[in-house]
């Protein structure tokens, strides 16, 4: 599909008012990504020469959102016109390149459907044409008798019969750039909005003899443009239903499909379930039989086989071994690792910390900066207190420790192997392997106490 002659140019200098927001069009998020950047990796996935965008309004704060990227940015200072906008890129394309053009606000095309496109535009001129149901303010396809695109009709240009056309333009189109390049130069702007609009090039290139060759996506919403806020939570919900049917091809089960969302990639096993409100962002990989309950939400991390994750657990940059049980009510922070077998309970944050196969933590406990062994037992309500208002310090647990409820251990600080240390302790220092360490006070009971009373 890739073509070593091909050039993309993403207009996206429209302003984007009916968006009523501070932020440029082109970054208003679809699935956690901005609308330009999903354009940018279907034009990235063709391997192209260049990746040309051409900018305006909000130009820097765009620029600056894509800085890592490889692309070429193009002033259009005044917007006057998608012909005018891509006129301010040819200076950057050689004539014997082919010439696609996408829009910064057009997210959902996939590079599968370009392929047919840029052949045809290879030979003559392509364009990405859609039949709608409700073809209300879209340029129009108008063809001859032979049903041969003679030109297109913008709505605002159009007579009622050729309003009555079903046919619309995405925009999208392809060609050779020497041809576009005096196409462009001929634009003139006599038309009800006083625009130079790119869709005059197609009578042109009729009447230069190049016939206008049409490709269609396989839905409208591959093709459809975000305007408002309303068309982008529409296009979120599409955009997120195909992933969900996607993970479904892929042998997840879905509780749900309609209340699952994919902000990012998803590798999956086999035969993972995921229940309802589950959010996955980032990149996420999940292993074979991996359960995740409902409300849960997942960033940047990987899980194991048969990992058990219940409700409402929150899990970020983390890699959880097989077999692992974590929740409900979990937080697992960046930096963590749980090796095989662990277990997480409830009201437990765990950060920056890796906990040894078969370990457990299984209620309201805070463990941070801490490398613990195997076989370890956290009891309830311990706290490692790794921050001293100034620095970070690591606490170190041996294999086999037993940790009393209640304890804070004061970092830095180890534990020995086999040690137990009694509940509700503070341990500020390092407490021996094999040995019994507390530290609290002596029990004792004042007789014939009496309560306060009010006065
Ligand atoms: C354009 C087409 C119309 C098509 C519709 C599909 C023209 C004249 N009309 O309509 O046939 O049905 O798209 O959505 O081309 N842009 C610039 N600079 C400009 C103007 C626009 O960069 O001066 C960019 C916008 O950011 C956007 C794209 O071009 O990404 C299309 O602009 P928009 O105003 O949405 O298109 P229409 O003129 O409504
Ligand atoms: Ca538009």
């Amino acid at each position: 599909m890739s073509s070593s002659r091909l050039d993309v140019v993403i207009l996206a200098a429209g302003q984007g008012t009916r968006m009523k927001s501070n932020l440029p069009k082109v970054l208003h998020p679809l699935a956690a990504r901005p609308l330009l950047g999903h354009v940018i990796d279907t034009a990235r996935a063709l391997n192209p020469k260049k990746i040309i965008v051409v900018y305006g309004h909000g130009g820097e704060q765009v620029k600056a959102a894509f800085r890592d990227e490889d692309l070429l940015w193009i002033e259009q200072a005044e917007q006057l016109g998608t012909g005018h906008a891509l006129e301010q890129a040819m200076p950057e394309i050689a004539d014997e390149d082919t010439l696609l053009v996408l829009y910064g606000d057009v997210p959902m095309l996939r590079a599968e459907t370009l392929a047919e496109l840029i052949r045809q535009g290879e030979e003559t001129f392509g364009l990405l044409t859609v039949h709608l149901d409700d073809p209300a303010g879209y340029g129009r396809i108008v063809r001859d008798s032979h049903a041969a695109v003679v030109r297109i009709v913008e709505e605002k240009d159009a007579d009622a019969e050729t309003r009555r056309i079903t046919e619309i333009n995405t925009g999208i189109l392809c060609t050779g750039a020497a041809k576009m390049r005096q196409w462009l130069s001929r634009l003139e702007n006599n038309n009800k909005q006083g625009e130079f609009y790119l869709t005059d090039t197609i009578e042109m290139a009729v009447k230069d003899g190049i016939p206008v060759q049409t490709s269609h996506p396989d839905s409208p919403a591959e093709v459809a443009g975000i305007n408002s806020r309303e068309q982008l939570a529409e296009l979120e919900r599409e955009y997120q239903r195909l992933q969900a049917l996607q993970l479904m091809q892929n042998g997840v089960s879905l509780l749900d499909p309609r209340r699952i969302d994919i902000r990012g990639s998803v590798e999956t096993g086999q035969d993972v379930t995921l229940d309802v409100n589950v959010v996955l962002s980032g990149k996420v990989v999940l292993g074979d039989n991996v359960v995740i309950g409902p409300g849960c939400v997942i960033i940047d991390s990987e899980i194991g086989d048969n990992v058990e994750i219940k409700p409402m657990s929150v899990i970020e940059q983390a890699k959880i071994a097989s077999g692992a049980q974590i929740g409900p009510f979990a937080r697992i922070r960046p930096g963590t690792e749980l090796a095989s077998n662990t277990r997480v309970g409830n009201f437990v944050e765990i950060k920056n910390s890796r906990v040894g196969e078969g370990s457990k933590v299984n209620h309201l406990s805070y463990v941070g900066d801490t490398t613990m062994g195997e076989g370890v037992n956290i009891g309830a309500g311990t706290i490692t207190c790794n921050y001293d208002g100034a620095n970070k310090h690591r606490t170190i647990i041996g294999d086999r420790a037993f940790i009393g409820s209640d304890t804070q251990l004061v970092a830095p600080v180890e534990v020995g192997a086999d040690a137990t240390i009694g509940a509700g302790s503070t341990i500020t220092r390092d407490a021996p392997a094999g040995e019994l360490t507390l530290s609290r006070g002596k029990q004792k009971t004042i007789k014939n106490w009496e309560r306060p009373v009010k006065k």
